[in-house]
């Protein structure tokens, strides 16, 4: 059966405990006897609030379903960079990832709603909408069949800004000639071309190393993994131009969720919401941690960014990109409903 059956009913199993399927065979020996330990591939540190909200979700899944399921939580890229991640959950071989929101978008291009600039107004607009599970229960299921992965959840990874080891940006004309990497997606190369810079996609681990060497001037990201992965020294200039509010995303493999009983499917959707909340909540405390770590080693925050004058260079990108779909003029105006009630502060 599917997960997403399981959401919309709202079904219960009716197995007892002692009839539920016995996960075994996919435990990684960490594990109690016959428990089924899923992999949970992660691209950042042990200290990004998402690998706590991994370890949450193992702990709570193990007590949820009387120990026959478990998580172990993978960080720094150990299974692969997010795309190829994306691949092996698919293909069943990892169970869990989260991954950023511009990866689905090869998957199903009407993702793309949530990863235009200046898209959200607040955290609480975003959080209202990936809080709205029925309104994006299709969209979260659209891709078991074909690709055999379902999503979970959605959270908040903070506001991205634009950063780079040569000066302090204020108007789209300061990224003239900078080469800024992006996330792998159309649209996020497209929506730094029409900022005014170079795009470089790229996977996040590969960032360090290209700023270093000069391969990159800059990139964009959110204070938390410009400071965690070390970018923060070598690209030191962190400019406000809040341009994107992307959600991460907990991907899990469809096969992996139909081998669950229904009954400990339950368990684990009724986990979720809690999960999404610690995730969401360690991120905010973070964000000023890092910020205050990277003042002390010298970065530079420039708030004098000229905000209008960039969203004012990808609204045609914005608006081409949800017409091109009735699923996307829904999905831009549940971002507009949630930003009436969630206004900027
Ligand atoms: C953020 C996001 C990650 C993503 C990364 C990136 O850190 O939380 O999921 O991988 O940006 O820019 O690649």
């Amino acid at each position: 059966m599917k997960l997403s059956k399981v959401i919309l009913t709202g079904a219960v199993g009716l197995m007892s405990l002692s009839l539920a399927a016995c996960g075994g065979g996919d435990g990684d020996g960490g594990g109690n006897a016959g428990q089924t330990v899923f992999k949970l591939a992660f691209n950042q540190t042990e200290e990004h609030p998402q690998y706590a909200a991994g370890v949450a979700l193992g702990e709570k899944l193990e007590e949820a379903t009387d120990g026959r399921y478990s998580v172990k939580v993978y960080p720094n890229e150990q299974l692969g960079s997010q795309a190829d991640v994306l691949q092996n959950v698919s293909d069943g071989t990892v169970e869990l990832t989260w991954t950023g929101a511009p990866t689905l978008e090869s998957y199903n291009p009407d993702f793309v709603v949530f990863n235009l600039p200046y898209m959200f107004d607040s955290t609480e607009a975003q959080n209202a909408v990936l809080s709205n599970t029925d309104a994006l229960q299709d969209l979260y299921t659209s891709m078991e069949e074909s690709k055999s992965f379902t999503v979970l959840t959605g959270v908040n990874a903070g506001t991205r800004n634009i950063y780079n080891s040569k000066h302090p940006i204020t108007t789209p004309a300061d990224l003239q000639g900078l080469k800024i990497r992006v996330q792998q997606s159309d649209s996020q190369v497209q929506m730094i071309e029409d900022m005014g810079a170079i795009s470089s996609p790229m996977s996040n681990g590969d960032v360090y190393s290209a700023l270093q060497t000069g391969v990159l001037d800059g990139a964009e990201n959110n204070e938390v993994t410009w400071d965690a992965l070390k970018q923060s020294e070598v690209a030191k200039y962190y400019s406000y131009t809040r341009h994107l509010m992307l959600p991460d995303y907990l991907i899990m493999s469809t096969k992996a969720l139909d081998k669950m009983s229904e009954e400990d499917q339950a368990a684990l959707l009724e986990i979720i919401p809690e999960v999404q909340q610690i995730a969401n909540d360690g991120f905010a405390d973070f964000t000023q941690k890092s910020i205050d770590h990277a003042t002390e080693i010298g970065a530079e925050f420039n708030d004098d960014v000229d905000i209008d004058a960039f969203k004012a260079t990808v609204q045609p990108l914005v608006e081409a990109t949800v017409a091109e779909s009735e699923t996307r003029q829904e999905l831009y105006q549940l971002v507009q409903d949630a930003n009436a009630a969630n206004p900027a502060k």
